[in-house]
């Protein structure tokens, strides 16, 4: 499989006035297309903050990062969020979704920001995307309205309606109960079978019957299992 991103050398610290606090440590990490890729580790351990650094929503101190062969260190603040916005999908453990907005509206918030659809292409995607998530009849309701496990599909669907390639997953059924959770998992592994990638943080040992690669995180580094 071809490669989809590529990390070498990565450190991320945080600083104040006193200490410098190194969350990750010389992080190497590639991930080829069609991967289903799953990082544990102890709470503290850095996953967040890696799967953040991923998504592009955080930066990192040292290190490169190439995504689909481009150098993305490269990307002012503005290309860096249009280039976050065309590739890559998020999927949260409390699901991020806007309360005050429907669930239409929700998923049609990054063809917005995406710019360039019309109304009714946008519609069309966002009803694509609610059955990709067998969720059509929700269209109009208000997150309120949905079970948990509704409302992560519905982010779901967020995180699918501009055909990102990469999904990115913090935890995503840490909000549900253990058949809820199930089911989104399933979802998930479908919508892998279909091409997409996906990078999962996750507490549940069971899952890494889905993955192609397993990663472990101990204080910021790479370890095997057995040393977690
Ligand atoms: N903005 C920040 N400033 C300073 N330290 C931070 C900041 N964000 C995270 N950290 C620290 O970085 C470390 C890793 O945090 P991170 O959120 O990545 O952990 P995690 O592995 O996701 O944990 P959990 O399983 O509890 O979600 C923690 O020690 C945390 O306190
Ligand atoms: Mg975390």
């Amino acid at each position: 499989m071809p490669q989809l991103l590529e990390i070498k050398g990565l450190c991320k610290w945080y600083e104040n006035d006193k200490d410098q606090y190194e969350v990750l440590k010389r992080i190497d990490f590639s991930v080829n297309k069609g991967s289903f890729v799953t990082i544990m580790g102890k709470s503290g351990s850095g996953k967040t903050t890696l799967l953040n650094t991923i998504g592009l929503l955080d930066n990192f101190n040292d290190g490169t990062y190439k995504f689909k062969d481009q150098d993305v260190t490269q990307l002012n603040e503005e290309d860096r969020s249009i280039f976050r916005n065309r590739n890559i999908g998020f999927i949260f453990q409390q699901f991020h979704l806007i309360d005050s907005l429907n669930v239409a509206q929700n998923i049609e918030l990054p063809l917005l920001y995406h710019g360039g659809y019309s109304r009714n292409e946008r519609i069309d995607m966002v009803k694509q995307s609610l059955r990709d998530v067998s969720l059509e009849n929700k269209f109009n309701s208000y997150p309120s309205e949905l079970s948990g496990g509704q409302q992560q599909r519905v982010s779901i669907a967020r995180a699918l309606v501009t055909k990102a390639d990469l999904i990115l997953a913090d935890e995503p059924t840490g909000a549900l109960d253990w058949k809820t959770g199930s089911q989104i998992i399933d979802l998930l592994y479908d919508l892998n079978k279909l091409d997409k990638t996906i990078i999962m943080v996750t507490h549940d040992g069971d899952l890494r019957k889905y993955a192609t690669n397993c990663f472990y995180l101990k204080e910021g580094i790479f370890c095997e299992e057995d040393n977690l």
